[in-house]
């Protein structure tokens, strides 16, 4: 199987160990054992609960604990709806390949992360762009999802909150996407990796799988819950979506290691307590983030409603891969160019990390574009 390249993940690997001012993370700032530990008060019991473990593949499909706190995260799932995976990039695969076909239609709602075309595409489906503009707050515009969708459509795919542009579909909004796909039969994949981000509010803004019975969403420990490190994902969907995907998961993942099913089910029981720390994170950070951009003439952005990113529109006539490189080369701040997302004149950036990382990495790329406007 051909794929193109993963654009964004090239220029992470690339770069994300090197850089002194990483604001091209896009999980909220990573917690480290013991924070998880503390924050679920199991730091002197834990060992009592790893040391009898048997390192067997464990449970096959992903324990009963974990797929009761996943389902739980849901208006209205059950364990029979939860698959575990190898993080989110594993269960956007996994649905791609279980569902799609040559010549089956996928229209794919861009910027976003790249598995949701590149993969398509290498499947050799039809896939139909619809592309995300600022003007409309970067929600997609309906009439023209409407046009794109056709018997032959067999998913929509988004992510919601979008990466990179921090929008939000709400729950009214999700609606009108789903009576769309039903119109025409199609399955809706939305990539969910970023719920629980949200800049207002303290719930857990509305799932495609709740909504709409061929509504599948993938989620992972990685970015609202602040824990990459477990590489812990799952998809959440009707039964028969997940037995497709079990049938490539036998081939490319059979488990999940035990020690990521246990630390990620204690992390998702103390789950109000996590999300509350990324909120508060996610809300200052972007509160020190505009107001940087305030003073700065040469940026302008559309605020993001949830999640860990934004897309900063530049107005200097260079390559965003130029602009990304010299920053680096003279700052040491690591932004990630519009080009990995197929969109220029702008840069992502991650703004969900560190504080004091994020204050300093804003104050030496103000430098750099006064010298880059001089
Ligand atoms: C929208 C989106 N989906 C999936 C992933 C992959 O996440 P995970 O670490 O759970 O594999 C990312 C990572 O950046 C992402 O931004």
């Amino acid at each position: 199987m051909r794929i193109t390249p993963f654009a964004v993940e090239q220029w992470m690997n690339a770069h994300e160990t090197q850089c002194r001012y990483n604001l091209a993370e896009t999980c909220v700032e990573s917690l480290t054992v013991a924070e998880l530990l503390d924050m679920a008060g199991q730091r002197a019991s834990i060992l009592d609960e790893l040391l009898p473990l048997k390192m067997t593949y464990g449970a096959i499909e992903g324990s009963d604990r974990l797929r009761t706190a996943i389902a739980a995260l849901y208006d209205s799932q059950a364990i029979t709806n939860v698959l575990i995976t190898h993080g989110a990039i594993g269960a956007n695969s996994l649905v791609y390949q279980a569902l799609v076909a040559v010549g089956d239609r996928v229209v794919s709602i861009v910027p976003n992360y790249q598995q949701h075309y590149s993969i398509p595409e290498s499947l050799g489906a039809d896939v139909k762009l619809l592309h995300l503009r600022g003007e409309n707050g970067y929600l997609p515009d309906l009439e023209e999802l409407r046009r794109l969708v056709s018997p032959s459509t067999k998913l929509i795919a988004f992510s919601n909150p979008n990466n990179p542009t921090g929008s939000l579909m709400d729950r009214a909004f999700l609606d009108q996407i789903v009576s769309i796909a039903a119109s025409v039969g199609a399955y809706i994949l939305s990539d969910e990796v970023y719920r629980g981000t949200t800049q207002d509010g303290d719930t857990l803004n509305a799932s495609v799988a709740d909504l709409y019975p061929k509504g599948i969403s993938t989620g992972s420990m990685s970015k609202a819950f602040s824990l990459a490190g477990f590489r812990l994902g799952w998809i959440c969907g009707p039964p028969d979506v997940l037995r497709a995907a079990e049938i490539h998961r036998d081939y490319n993942t059979i488990s999940v290691g035990i020690l990521d099913d246990v630390f990620s089910s204690i992390a998702l029981e103390n789950r109000d307590k996590i999300l509350a720390r990324s909120r508060s994170l996610v809300r200052r950070n972007l509160t020190t983030l505009d107001r940087w951009l305030q003073s700065e003439d040469s940026l302008s952005y559309v605020k993001p409603r949830a999640g860990t990113t934004a897309l900063l529109k530049y107005s200097f006539d260079i390559p965003s891969r130029e602009f990304c490189v010299r920053l680096l080369e003279e700052t040491g701040v690591l932004f990630t160019p519009g080009s990995a997302f197929d969109v220029e004149g702008c840069v992502r950036i991650g703004y969900a990390n560190n504080h004091a990382i994020l204050e300093e990495g804003l104050h030496r790329t103000s430098g750099f574009l006064r010298r880059l406007a001089s």
